[in-house]
């Protein structure tokens, strides 16, 4: 857990600068790689994964490999030729290893590592080669059913689920690969990934969300007063000098770069019209389906307060998790967007829990307490400061006594109670003051955005899904309330998983090439389980 989430980016981004990855012929070849990683630079760490590319229905073996030092990654850039056929030289952190056995990778002058060296490097770095080995569904349940508690279960749960270090290190140097892409014109570009990839809830499966920032916090934080009186010429009678227009063409342009320059970056997509305009895309080399956006703060600071809440108390995550696998086995959730409920509202809602509770501080405390250098504006002027600090926040609120002995069995059962007796007809509710308040409109769900009191969080769902919601807490208490012998196959945590008697989510075939634009007929989409109502929702509401 760090300090803050400015310390996990950035040990994060420092990780991602001095890695690359690999795609080795077979893992009989794994030695001869690392032998030859070691000739360009000292290796710190090794991880061996398996991809499976679902399109072409294809098993690629894959080291990632990170070096001690930025520049032999650089190096490595650099040097290695692209493929004789492209006529632009092409920069990427992604590479293909070719045994070259019969005549061993000579040594730079550069590099003076003596053979032996080599050799007493390889023999620790050997060591630290971890494979990436996913629980099968069945071995998952199997493991679950074991366990001699619910809260053993979620615990479990949460473990064998979350996001790795591999998994983390995979999504950073997927944003890497964007910086690196556009790095010529935006020398100073960063991705950062956002959602559930940071923010304390990532599931080894979650999508990757990306912001671009254009500029050096630093510099747009650190602007001085009289920067104000100045526009550069010309800036606001261009394309890129109207925000709208320049957001979208400068998508435009960054798609065409990953299509046309960055290797692995596979159904690419432009959502241009949605609220905030995203490029889809598919990342075969690190197995990632990426959602990449430009200014969308409010959404970077809203992963940053989530990860705050989810690493003051270490009940908050393995809670988030079983919720958030409940609401999915109910069909309460989608991956597409729609009139349902989203694991971003489902994760306010318990969050609201928690507060409610005590174990969590209110937003209000959060924002009375920012210092000079927790201020943040998002797009449009919207103010996102509130304090940056764990210590200082646990400082300022000491959860009642009461509730520190409460168990995860005991916040789960809790959970559902609660919302079991929540009257979404009449009431609102918000994480600012943890409290209620009768809903000023008719939207069937009312959750306030802290970020942006003016805005409803789940303004997409509709009446039947708020109904569906209810009843869905209803059968999971009664399950979870029914004592079932620990013999018993679906006992516990395993009442939560699917059961067929739920009305699926109506799968609406969707014809991207009305909703988007013709780029879609050239990139087909990741599904076409998508609903036609739906290409204009925003995942910021
Ligand atoms: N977000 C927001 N306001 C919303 C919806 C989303 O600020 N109305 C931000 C949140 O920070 C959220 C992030 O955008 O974490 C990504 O949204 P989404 O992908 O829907 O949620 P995740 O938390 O990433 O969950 P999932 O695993 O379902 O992708
Ligand atoms: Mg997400």
């Amino acid at each position: 857990i760090f300090e803050n989430f400015d310390s996990l980016l950035t040990k994060r981004r420092c990780q991602a600068e001095r890695s690359i990855v690999v795609e080795v012929p077979s893992v009989n070849s794994l030695d001869h790689v690392l032998h030859s990683c070691c000739a360009i630079g000292q290796v710190s760490s090794l991880f061996h994964y398996t991809t499976f590319n679902k399109y072409v229905n294809k098993h690629k073996e894959m080291l990632l490999v990170e070096f001690s030092e930025p520049i032999s990654a650089r190096e490595m850039m650099l040097y290695c030729p692209t493929s004789s056929s492209a006529c632009l030289p092409v920069r990427s952190p992604f590479f293909q290893y070719h045994d070259q056995r019969t005549s061993p990778a000579p040594l730079r002058q550069s590099q003076s590592l003596s053979t032996d060296n080599l050799n007493r490097q390889e023999q620790v770095e050997k060591q630290k080669i971890f494979r990436e080995n996913l629980l099968s569904d069945k071995d998952l349940k199997q493991s679950i059913f074991s366990c001699n508690s619910i809260s053993e279960q979620m615990k479990l749960f949460y473990d064998k689920t979350k996001l790795t270090d591999l998994g983390s290190r995979l999504r950073f140097l997927t944003c890497r690969q964007v910086e690196v892409a556009l790095a010529g014109p935006l020398p100073h570009l960063s991705a950062l990934p956002f959602g559930s990839s940071v923010n304390g809830f990532g599931h080894c499966l979650s999508d990757l969300d990306m912001v671009m920032q254009l500029e050096h916090s630093e510099l747009v934080r650190a602007c001085p007063e009289w920067a104000e009186s100045f526009v550069l010429q010309n800036a606001s009678d261009t394309a890129f000098g109207q925000q709208r227009v320049s957001s979208t063409r400068f998508l435009e342009l960054v798609a065409d770069v990953l299509r046309s320059t960055s290797p692995g970056c596979t159904q690419i997509v432009k959502v241009l019209k949605a609220r905030v305009p995203i490029v889809k895309y598919h990342q075969q080399l690190t197995g990632l389906d990426c959602d990449l956006s430009i200014n969308n703060w409010s959404g970077l600071y809203m992963s940053e307060l989530l990860y705050q809440y989810s690493a003051l108390d270490a009940r908050v995550a393995p809670l988030l998790f079983c919720l958030r696998l409940w609401a999915k086995e109910a069909q309460l959730t989608s991956q597409h967007p729609g009139r349902w409920i989203t694991n971003f509202s489902i994760t306010t809602l318990a969050l609201y829990y928690l507060i409610s509770l005590r174990i969590l501080p209110p937003f209000e405390l959060l924002k009375k307490h920012a210092r000079p250098e927790d201020a943040r504006v998002a797009e449009n002027s919207l103010d996102c400061s509130y304090l940056r600090s764990l210590s200082r926040i646990a400082a300022l609120h000491s959860p009642p006594k009461a509730t520190r002995s409460l168990t995860l069995e005991d916040l789960l059962l809790g959970f559902f109670s609660f919302y079991d007796e929540f009257d979404f007809r009449k009431h609102g509710l918000t994480i600012i003051y943890g409290k209620t308040f009768i809903k000023p409109d008719s939207s069937a769900m009312y959750i306030q955005n802290p970020l942006d009191g003016s805005l409803n969080v789940s303004r997409n769902v509709t009446l039947e899904e708020v109904e569906r919601f209810s009843m869905a807490v209803t059968r999971a208490l009664h399950s979870l309330h029914q004592d079932a012998p620990q013999t018993s196959p679906g006992w516990g945590l395993l009442s939560l998983w699917s059961s067929s008697d739920h009305r699926p989510l109506q799968a609406i075939s969707l014809d991207w090439n009305l909703i988007f634009n013709n780029d879609v007929k050239k990139s087909p989409p990741h599904s076409a389980e998508h609903s036609s109502a739906d290409s204009n929702v925003s995942p910021q509401n």
